[in-house]
């Protein structure tokens, strides 16, 4: 049958959206797929099941695309859908709620506080010790994000991870590699594919060194220790599980230089499909190419 591919929406991610969704509609119309872009941010998701659409690839990225609300409506219509279902869905785009399950189940995840001012955020600078991350809760692609080391840094951190979200997040920094390690399947059948290492300019993996610079080096094979590689994806696994994901997610992961102890610090439940994009980039190391990434996902859509 027909199937859409949501991508665009509302969010701040938008433009990344239509960047994983051309890539995704290309490779699924390159395979015969009948396959359409749908924009929620232009057409009502109505429209999906009178237009008889079968099932949808999710291409979009944050709020009322990555956190449940879409996926929900799509429980309502009767749509499979690719990735994790409403509830995983929702606490994944929330950092706190998240680190909170992972805690609860002996994961581990930076310290962090939720603060409601400038003033707050100097406090769990205090608090936590220098170098600390600043972000809105629920976002993605590192927007909104400072790291701070000063507290005279607190206050416009604060106010600019408060335009992105009223919730704001300080989370201590862990100084170290810096990983992501994508998982797909369902239940005891999820499987972690190759870590990648990233390096980028001046340690700064932000907005331009993920989608616009050619300057971020990403490593896959991931260059560490065989032990250390199988450590990360127990642990990513241990994560997804953790929150109940299905399809596919892509956990963030930071390795402490000090000891080696690795942090998680999110789990993205619709990964960036762009060119510059870490899923696919794994997935290729595993010998599964980006159409067949596509396809895959597809065919695991469930409601
Ligand atoms: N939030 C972006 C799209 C990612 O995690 O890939
Ligand atoms: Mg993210």
């Amino acid at each position: 049958g027909k199937v859409a591919v949501l991508m665009g929406g509302a969010s701040a991610e938008r433009e990344i959206s239509l960047m994983s969704g051309a890539g995704v509609l290309a490779a699924l119309q390159g395979l015969g797929v009948d396959a359409h872009a749908f924009d929620p941010a232009i057409s009502d998701l109505g429209e999906l099941r009178r237009a008889g659409f079968a099932r949808c690839f999710i291409a979009l990225h944050g709020r009322h695309g990555e956190d449940g609300t879409v996926q929900g409506a799509l429980e309502l219509l009767g749509i499979p859908y690719t990735g994790p279902g409403v509830m995983a869905s929702s606490i994944a785009m929330d950092k706190t709620m998240t680190k909170r399950i992972w805690r609860a189940d002996g994961l581990s995840t930076p310290d962090w506080r939720l603060v409601s001012s400038g003033g707050e955020t100097a406090q769990a600078l205090a608090e936590l010790g220098a170098p600390m991350i600043v972000k809105p809760a629920r976002e993605g692609s590192t927007l909104g994000l400072t790291k701070v080391t000063d507290a005279a840094q607190c206050a416009q951190a604060y106010e600019l991870a408060a335009r992105y979200d009223p919730e704001v997040l300080c989370e201590q920094f862990i100084e170290g590699d810096e990983t992501t390690c994508p998982v797909l399947g369902n239940g005891a059948a999820a499987q972690a594919l190759p870590v990648i290492r990233i390096v980028a300019p001046q340690g700064n993996y932000d907005y331009q060194n993920k989608y616009f610079t050619d300057d971020t080096q990403y490593h896959c094979p991931s260059g560490l220790p065989q032990a250390e590689e199988a450590e990360i994806q127990r642990l990513v696994v241990a994560a997804y599980r953790s929150l109940a994901c299905r399809g596919w997610a892509r956990a963030d992961i930071m390795i402490r230089a000090s000891d080696r102890k690795p942090f998680l610090l999110e789990i993205n439940t619709s990964p960036g499909m762009t060119s510059h994009s870490l899923v696919p980039m794994s997935a290729r190391a595993a010998g599964i190419d980006y159409a067949a990434l596509c396809l895959r996902l597809l065919a695991n859509a469930n409601l």
